[in-house]
C-alpha cells in the first residue's frame, strides 16, 4: 500500500480539463512539500481499508504538485499572513484539547467527532452524534496537523452507511443519499461496537441531509490533495460512492433550470426557513462538489458517463448561477425597473419577478460598491436575503468569478456590522419577523428572529470566511473576525452560536463545547499561518467556464 513517491515531480498531462487548472495559480504561489512517507506509510499499515489500489493516470495528474502535507511550511506567499509570524494563542492548546475530547471511536478506531461534548445541556437530543457537516472542520484541522487516519475511517466508515438500505415509513430512500449523522453504540458486556445512522428519518421534520453527500466528495478530495495518498480516491468502493452520490444529483427530471431543487432545511439550516427551491447553501456545495468528482474519477467504462454529464452540468449551472442569481447596486437598479409579463425568449425578466417583490431592506443594504449571491431564485420569487456558507463556498469552488469575489468580499467590510457585528459569522441576513416569521417558519420558537438560523451568528462560519479571505488576498479581514472570535469564544465555552443583531449574546438554546465551533476556529488559525492549506478546500477558476455576466458599477470602480 505505498503512497506513490516523489509525486511532487510529476507532470501534468493533457486529459483532465478542471484538475489540471486546478490550484494552478495558487501552486506558483504556494510551498510545495513532499509527501511524509514515513507518516504516510504507518498510516497505511493502520489503515481500516483492505480495499485494493490501483493507480491510474486521472488521479497522478489530479495530486500533481500541489498538495499540501500537514507538515506546516510557513511558506511566505503573496497572499499570505506567514510573514507576519504568530505566537501561538493561548486559546489554541485549549482548543486542541476539546477537539480531542469530542473524539468518536469504532473498534478502537477514531471514526468521527461528536457535535458537542456539553454535559451541562439537559437534552441531548442528537448532539451526542458525529454529524457528516459538522466533521467536515474538524477533518480540516487533522489534516492540516498532519493527522489523516481519522479523516480516512470517517471516509469509509460513511461510505459502508451509505451502502444500508435507507426508509422512511414505507418509501425507499435513493441509493446513494449519505447519512446527516451516525452514532457508535458500545456493548460494555459484549464489547462490540455497532452504528446506527440516521438518514433524515429520525432528524426533526425528517429533513434530507443533501449536503452530506457533496460534503463527502469534498472531504476526499481534501485529503487526497493534504495526504497525496490517492489510493483511497480510487478504490473501486470510494468511485461508486461518487457516482451513486452524483446519480441522485444529476438525474434528469422536469426541471428547468440546471439548479438543484432541494426541499427546505436539506442543509446546515436543517428547519424549515424558507430556503426550499434552489437555495444558494446547496446551489455552490453542488458546483464545488461537481468540480471535486470530476477531478478524481477514473475515466474508466463507469466513470466516463458521468464525467460528460459533470462537465455539461457545470458549464449551465455556471452560467445560470453567475447570471440569475448575482446582485450588486446596478442588477438590483435593473430587477427595481424590470417589465413584468414578458413572453418568449426575448424577456429580459426572464422569472417574471415582480419588483414590488423586492424588499424594502434591500434598497439600503446594497453598497455601490459589492454584491453577493442571493438566497434562491425560482418563478416570481427572489430570496434576496445573504448566507454566508454559499456565499464563502462560492468564492471557494470559484464559482463566484475573480471580479465576483471580490465583490463579495467588499459587500462583508462595508456591512461588517450587519454580517460579522460581534461575533462572526451571521448565518443568514437579514432575519425574519413578524407575520413573515409566521408563514416562513411556521412558528418556530426555536427560530425567532436574530437567533439560530434565523440571523443567529455561527463561530463554526469562522474558518469558511477565513479561506475565503486567503484566497482573495485578504486576510487582513479574517485576522479582525478572529480577533473578535479570540475575545470570547473560550471564555463562552465554546458556543454552538450566538443570538442578537450583533451576534453579542450566547444563543438561546446553543450547546456549549460544540465541536464545529471549536474546529472552525483550529482551521482558521492554521490556514492564516500557514495558507498553503487552502489548496485541500479550493478550486482554482476553470477558465473555460467565462464569465458571462455583464461587468456592472461594482467591478470597475
Ligand atoms: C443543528 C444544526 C445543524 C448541525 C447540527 C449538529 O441541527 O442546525 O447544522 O449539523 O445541529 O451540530
Amino acid at each position: 500500500m505505498d503512497a506513490p513517491k516523489e509525486f511532487g515531480l510529476r507532470n501534468v498531462s493533457s486529459h483532465c480539463s478542471i484538475s489540471e487548472m486546478d490550484d494552478y495559480d495558487l501552486s506558483r504561489l504556494l510551498d510545495k512539500p513532499r509527501l511524509n512517507i514515513e507518516r504516510q506509510r504507518s498510516f497505511d499499515e493502520r489503515s481500516l481499508s483492505e480495499l485494493s489500489i490501483g493507480l491510474t493516470r486521472g488521479l497522478e495528474n489530479f495530486v500533481d504538485s500541489t498538495c499540501s502535507p500537514g507538515a506546516r511550511s510557513g511558506f511566505d506567499t503573496p497572499a499570505s499572513s506567514a510573514r507576519n509570524s504568530f505566537e501561538p494563542h493561548p486559546m489554541v492548546a485549549e482548543a486542541w484539547e476539546a477537539l480531542r475530547r469530542s473524539l468518536v471511536y469504532y473498534r478502537r478506531q477514531p471514526v468521527g467527532t461528536i457535535a458537542a461534548y456539553d454535559h451541562a445541556s439537559e437534552e441531548v437530543l442528537n448532539y451526542d452524534q458525529v454529524f457528516v457537516r459538522d466533521f467536515v472542520p474538524s477533518a480540516l484541522a487533522f489534516l492540516m496537523n498532519g493527522e489523516p487516519d481519522i479523516v480516512k475511517n470517517f471516509l469509509l466508515k460513511t461510505l459502508h452507511l451509505q451502502g444500508w438500505e435507507k426508509r422512511i415509513d414505507r418509501f425507499k430512500l435513493g441509493e446513494g443519499a449519505m447519512p446527516a449523522s451516525f452514532k457508535v453504540l458500545h456493548d460494555p458486556i459484549r464489547k462490540s461496537d455497532t452504528i446506527v445512522a440516521d438518514f433524515g428519518e429520525s432528524a426533526i421534520g425528517r429533513v434530507a441531509p443533501v449536503d452530506s453527500g457533496f460534503w463527502w466528495i469534498i472531504l476526499l478530495r481534501a485529503y487526497t490533495k493534504s495526504t497525496g495518498d490517492l489510493s483511497l480516491a480510487e478504490t473501486p468502493e470510494c468511485q461508486k460512492g461518487m457516482r451513486l452520490i452524483l446519480a441522485l444529483c444529476l438525474s434528469e427530471g422536469f426541471d428547468t433550470f440546471p439548479t438543484l431543487l432541494c426541499a427546505d432545511g436539506c442543509s446546515m439550516i436543517d428547519r424549515r426557513m424558507g430556503i426550499y427551491g434552489y437555495p444558494i447553501e446547496i446551489q455552490a456545495l453542488f458546483f464545488m462538489a461537481l468540480r471535486c468528482a470530476l477531478s478524481m474519477l477514473k475515466h474508466d467504462a463507469e466513470g466516463k458517463e458521468f464525467v460528460e454529464r459533470i462537465v455539461k452540468r457545470l458549464h449551465a449551472l455556471s452560467f445560470h448561477m453567475r447570471s440569475y442569481f448575482w446582485l450588486d447596486f446596478q442588477q438590483l437598479n435593473d430587477i427595481y425597473r424590470y417589465k413584468t409579463e414578458e413572453y418568449s425568449h426575448t424577456a429580459v425578466n426572464k422569472f417574471n419577478v415582480i419588483p414590488d417583490s423586492i424588499p424594502e431592506w434591500v434598497f439600503d443594504f446594497m453598497p455601490t460598491r459589492g454584491g453577493y449571491f442571493i438566497g434562491n431564485v425560482s418563478p416570481a420569487r427572489m430570496d434576496f436575503r445573504w448566507f454566508a456558507l454559499g456565499n464563502c463556498v462560492a468564492i471557494l469552488s470559484s464559482l463566484a468569478t475573480p471580479e465576483q469575489s471580490m465583490a463579495i468580499m467588499d459587500l462583508i467590510e462595508s456591512r461588517w456590522e450587519e454580517l460579522v457585528g460581534e461575533m462572526p459569522l451571521k448565518i443568514a441576513y437579514p432575519a425574519i419577523e413578524s407575520h413573515d416569521w409566521r408563514i416562513i417558519t411556521g412558528c418556530d420558537p426555536k427560530n425567532t428572529r436574530w437567533s439560530y438560523h434565523n440571523g443567529g451568528s455561527w463561530p463554526v462560519l469562522l474558518w469558511l470566511l477565513t479561506a475565503a479571505c486567503i484566497k482573495t488576498g485578504r486576510p487582513q479581514i479574517a485576522r479582525r473576525a478572529i480577533d473578535l472570535a479570540e475575545s470570547r469564544l473560550l471564555k463562552d465555552s465554546w458556543p454552538e452560536y450566538y443570538d442578537g443583531k450583533l451576534g453579542r449574546f450566547v444563543g438561546k438554546q446553543a450547546r456549549k463545547y460544540q465541536t464545529w465551533s471549536i474546529a472552525g476556529y483550529l482551521v482558521a488559525k492554521m490556514l492564516l499561518e500557514d495558507p498553503s492549506h487552502l489548496g485541500m478546500i479550493s478550486l482554482e477558476e476553470d477558465k473555460q467556464m467565462k464569465p458571462v455576466i455583464k461587468r456592472s458599477y461594482s467591478w470597475t470602480c
